[in-house]
């Protein structure tokens, strides 16, 4: 093996510091002195120094495998054509982490390589499922990588050099996302088997490895501070036009679960969404526009998977989304300048993306981020059907160890309608760190504390883009948040707060104005019938009044000034609720109309039973 010197990290743990820290776990300070061949002095020094190190970090509450020590030897050589054996290798103390799993579902893995693809300045990524085959290939138009880039950056997990060079990508200016070199494991999720081809921009090789992920799981010993846990074998190629630049990632032997999820498979008897020709585009608008309350249960788990994945990663928005209002809509006062500053921020969320200038395609489908906004027919008021609110804030926070003050800065707009939305897939709050999301849209809204509005968690869509912090809150899984990480609850009170004060208050209003809104309408529409019949039945001459005296009867008829009295606070009509009242006020007008108007029982009733089906019709129609 052996080979040149790569890079040694300056902060973090020394290789050194490292083992003497697995080893301390089992063995008293002296054994470890022996088995490193230093002092005791030494030995003690060194575990002093690597655990003063390991405490500022958990404190901190970034994860340990920042602190892993950083590779310093290259094993792999050029050596054209002669395939090289190898194994992929991992930190012991995260072994057993990343043993059980780390993804919550298949398309935070599958984000993972398209970040990858993202990072290296690539503008398409073609995924492409091979049913027969079991096999889904993903590839990048990227800068790619080398032997070297292969054996430095992705054979050991949990290590990455990403970020020590730069913070933005080569081109296209895009914020880095990967940080901690875990994206592997997020394939060995997927599937059993990894092909990777490579090839480098200005490289005279390319290589192509076959990455065996069988062993992975299952290793339950800890007494060793690397593990090796998936054997590879690469071979470099001859690369005729070094301007070539590509990395073709295909996931073989795919999981049963994933299998599944990419043909569709739906329970005996159940329907699934079948496209035709249709664009993204127009799924989208298919599956999402109200038709379809749950995309996973009516339309199959692949829709599920795509319209997910398609809003985690870093795409653009469709050419109508995330909102679209038509252009005569009319604004009220009191939402002006909220509806303009949230049609700014949205606007220049979609400039963002356009920038970064990154497509994908799944079996040559452009997918986009599959959020428009107000998505049924019904919802056209603003203000009154829905409404969205931008949200743009700079929040100071503290570390607790260091009492270094930084800044968090957020941007986004909330979005909310009068209804339930659907699908229930669109409901929640996305957050993004370097516009890629973390996890799905939350339902909960970060455990938001008022129980008064939960009922109103269904209506709200929102998307928040934290462009500065909040990264070492993340999980390693890049799917879910440290949530007593300090940065985290800074923002999560902010949100909060706007929540309350802003969305739930207004979307309360809303509420109440529409509630006064209908009752003043039915009202109406009740006083109408009642002098309508009246008119019918008597003339129109006749009016009908609503008088309050507490003793006379319920409803009287006088023909001689043609007037009929109904005594509303007559105690025939108390403890009783509103509309109910109402029911007994026709009640008693349709049987004194039918007293006045006939003698005869059998006419009265006939005529009770006529008038009162006429002054309670409004409510039928
Ligand atoms: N599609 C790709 N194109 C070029 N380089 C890649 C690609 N995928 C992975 N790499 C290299 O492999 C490394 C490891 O990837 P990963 O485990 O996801 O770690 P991270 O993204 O956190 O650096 C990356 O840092 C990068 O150097
Ligand atoms: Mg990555």
């Amino acid at each position: 093996m052996g080979g040149k010197t790569g890079l040694v990290s300056s902060d973090g743990l020394t290789e050194k510091e490292f083992r003497i820290l697995v080893e301390s776990k089992k063995k008293s300070l002296d054994e470890i002195a022996v088995a490193l061949g230093l002092s005791e002095a030494e030995a003690s020094q060194l575990l002093e120094s690597a655990n003063r190190k390991l405490v500022t970090a958990e404190a901190r509450g970034s994860s340990i495998m920042e602190l892993l020590p950083k590779p310093t030897v290259f094993r792999l050589q050029k050596n054209i054509g002669a395939p090289q054996q190898g194994s992929m290798k991992v930190g012991s103390q995260i072994l057993e982490i990343l043993s059980k799993g780390v993804y919550s579902a298949p398309w935070n893995s599958l984000k993972e390589l398209v970040s990858n693809a993202y990072d290296a300045s690539a503008t398409r990524v073609d995924i492409e499922y091979f049913p027969n085959e079991q096999k889904l290939v993903v590839k990048d138009d990227g800068l790619g990588m080398d032997y070297n880039d292969f054996d430095q950056n992705f054979t050991f997990i949990t290590r990455s050099l990403k970020r020590t060079e730069a913070e933005h990508s080569k081109l296209h200016d895009r914020p880095l996302i990967g940080k901690i070199g875990i994206g592997v494991v997020a394939a060995s999720e997927l599937c059993e088997t990894m092909r990777i081809i490579s090839a480098k921009m200005g490289a005279d090789t390319y290589f192509e490895a076959l990455i065996d992920f069988a062993r992975i799981r299952g290793i339950e010993s800890k007494d060793k501070e690397f593990y090796e846990v998936s054997q590879f074998t690469l071979t470099n190629h001859e690369k005729k036009d070094i301007g070539e630049h590509y990395t073709r990632i295909e996931l073989l032997n795919l999981k049963r679960t994933f299998v599944n999820i990419l043909n569709n498979l739906v329970p005996p008897g159940e329907t699934r969404f079948e496209p035709g020709t249709e664009s993204f585009d127009e799924i989208v608008r298919k599956l999402c526009s109200g038709n379809y309350g749950s995309i996973r249960r009516e339309a199959g788990p692949l829709w599920e998977f795509l319209i997910n994945f398609a809003n985690v990663i870093p795409i653009e928005y469709l050419e109508n989304g995330p909102i679209s209002i038509p252009k005569k809509t009319e604004i009220p006062e009191e939402y002006a300048v909220g509806f303009e500053n949230a049609l700014k921020t949205i606007d220049s969320l979609k400039e963002r993306m356009r920038k970064y200038d990154f497509k994908v395609f799944f079996n040559y489908m452009e997918l986009r981020k599959p959020v428009i906004f107000p998505n049924e027919s019904y919802l056209i008021k603003y203000g009154k059907d829905f409404c969205v609110f931008p949200i743009a804030d700079r929040i100071p926070v503290t570390d607790p160890i260091t009492k270094k003050v930084t800044e968090i800065a957020l941007m986004g707009y909330f979005y909310y309608q009068r209804t339930r939305i659907v699908p229930e897939e669109l409901r929640g709050m996305v957050v993004r760190i370097r516009n890629v999301s973390i996890g799905g849209p939350d339902k909960d809204l970060w455990g938001y504390p008022y129980p008064g509005d939960k009922l109103y968690f269904p209506q709200v869509y929102g998307e928040v883009y934290v462009d500065e912090g909040l990264e070492e809150a993340m999980n390693i899984d890049r799917s879910t948040f440290k949530t007593s990480h300090h940065e985290y609850a800074t923002i999560r009170e902010a949100l909060h707060a706007f929540l309350k004060e802003k969305l739930f208050h207004t979307a309360r209003d809303m509420y109440f104005d529409r509630r006064g809104e209908k009752a003043g309408k039915m009202e109406k529409i009740r006083q109408g019938t009642r002098a309508l019949t009246v008119a019918q039945e008597f003339g129109k001459d006749y009016t009908t009044e609503e008088v309050r005296r507490y003793t006379s009867e319920p409803v009287l008829i006088n023909p001689a000034n043609r007037k009929i009295f109904v005594n509303i606070l007559s105690d025939a009509y108390q403890g009783f609720k509103k509309n109910d009242r109402f029911l007994l006020q026709d009640v008693s007008l349709a049987l004194e109309m039918a007293f006045t108007k006939e003698k005869e029982p059998a006419k009265i009733r006939q005529e009770f039973w006529r008038i009162l089906r006429e002054l309670t019709q409004y409510r039928r129609s």
